[in-house]
């Protein structure tokens, strides 16, 4: 991002070409698997380097790279290579970056698919992996073996619980350790809440089906940081193959250009949601950064510009009265994800762990009467009203 410009206005216009070969304000879709040559003088110039131009759609696509080229102006980034998601994004970044023998550290309450990836599928190449608390910076120092350690993967904030890392502090410990890259997922922040790589990351990475896309109609994923980590992450995804289709990679475009407003209205309403939760004498207790009850308030307000749309708590009683809330809910939704303009509810539990037996969820937390409430774009009011007359059905059955 340009020194002078803030960041709505990169949104709307950094890596766009002013003009293209169309004249059209927006940049187009180019729906093509692959590209066509000349003759050979063409072909053996682009292998040469003499020219710059595509050659096959799973080395790249001008509408990808437009998008790719705006996401690296949000993140504050030299490079950002795109994915058909968010988990090919880690896999493939975590496919380049490590070899057998090496070891990652991972915070817990993260994402289940990259815990999954991480301790079932990296072991299979001989990675290993210590996963330590999350937010805990120390915990993360105490886990690196010298000489071992290749990535440590953080997120902030995490889900459910919204921890949020001391991004100053994970900063300090990758100067202290030049052999460790330190990958940030911050699916939940957005770079307009925060930007990891101004505190010290080497690597940013975003599911981009989420806030960025922000309309729940598009699977993608990002990684963002120095053009040499992201060429040779680039470069593993062509073998790999999980690339973005150019039609999400418009919608995702599109999507950015209002990425300001939307956070903007999100973190409003969540903060306003959180705290009129905590106020509410059924609800047992709330989990949101931006609340000064939250563990890691401190350093939320210090890092970050908003807190973000997604409230988590806990509703008094058992679990399946937190079931008849979330099901008399009328405007918020029961689905997976977050991020887009429609709100959407779910308890974790019969969500993202629902294959995990009781014990195994209480091991890690995930209480029967948590809620997950992913804040959209409507009217603060009507998502209140929804909430309160949904509470009132489950605490009157
Ligand atoms: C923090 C975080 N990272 C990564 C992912 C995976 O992204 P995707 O669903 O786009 O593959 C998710 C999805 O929920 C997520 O919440």
């Amino acid at each position: 991002m340009s020194e002078r410009e803030g960041i709505d206005t990169v949104a709307v216009h950094a890596g766009e070409a002013r003009r293209n070969a169309y004249g059209s304000l927006t940049t187009p879709v180019v729906a093509t698997s692959t590209y066509a040559f000349d003759d050979a003088e063409e072909l053996r110039r682009h292998h040469a380097h003499e020219i710059e131009r595509d050659e096959y759609g799973r080395y790249g696509n001008p509408t990808v790279r437009a998008a790719e080229r705006k996401l690296a102006a949000l993140d504050g980034a030299e490079d950002c290579a795109l994915f058909a998601s968010g988990m090919a994004a880690i896999t493939t970044t975590l496919f380049a970056m490590l070899r057998s023998g090496q070891h990652v550290v991972l915070t817990a309450d993260g994402y289940r698919r990259t815990r999954q990836f991480v301790t079932t599928v990296l072991p299979r190449f001989g990675v290993t992996s210590t996963v330590v608390a999350a937010a805990r910076v120390e915990a993360i120092a105490e886990a690196i073996v010298p000489g071992k350690t290749k990535v440590v993967l953080t997120e902030s904030p995490t889900n459910p619980y919204l921890r949020v890392t001391d991004l100053d502090a994970l900063g300090a410990l990758r100067r202290a350790h030049p052999g460790v890259k330190v990958l940030v997922d911050a699916t939940f922040a957005t770079p307009v809440n925060q930007r990891p790589l101004a505190h010290g990351a080497d690597l940013v990475l975003h599911s981009a089906t989420k806030y960025l896309g922000g309309h729940n109609d598009l699977l993608a994923g990002s990684v963002s940081g120095s053009e040499a980590l992201v060429d040779a992450i680039r470069g593993v995804r062509g073998v790999l193959g999980g690339v973005l289709d150019p039609h999400p990679a418009y919608l995702l475009l599109r999507g950015m250009k209002t990425l300001g407003l939307r956070v903007a209205r999100q973190n409003a309403s969540g903060l306003a949601i959180a705290a009129a939760l905590e106020a509410d004498p059924r609800i047992e207790r709330v989990f949101y950064p931006g609340l000064p009850s939250h563990p890691d308030h401190a350093v939320a307000a210090a890092q970050m510009s908003g807190f973000g749309g997604v409230v988590s708590f806990i509703v008094r009683g058992d679990g399946d009265r937190t079931t008849r809330f979330v099901d008399a809910c009328r405007v918020a939704a029961i689905a997976p994800s977050l991020g887009g303009v429609e709100t959407l509810i779910e308890q974790p539990w019969r969500m993202s762990y629902f294959e995990l037996d009781a014990e195994e969820r209480a091991r890690i937390g995930i209480s029967d009467s948590l809620v997950r409430l992913a804040v959209g774009i409507e009217d603060p009011a009507d998502l209140l009203a929804d909430l309160r007359s949904a509470l009132d059905a489950a605490f009157a059955a």
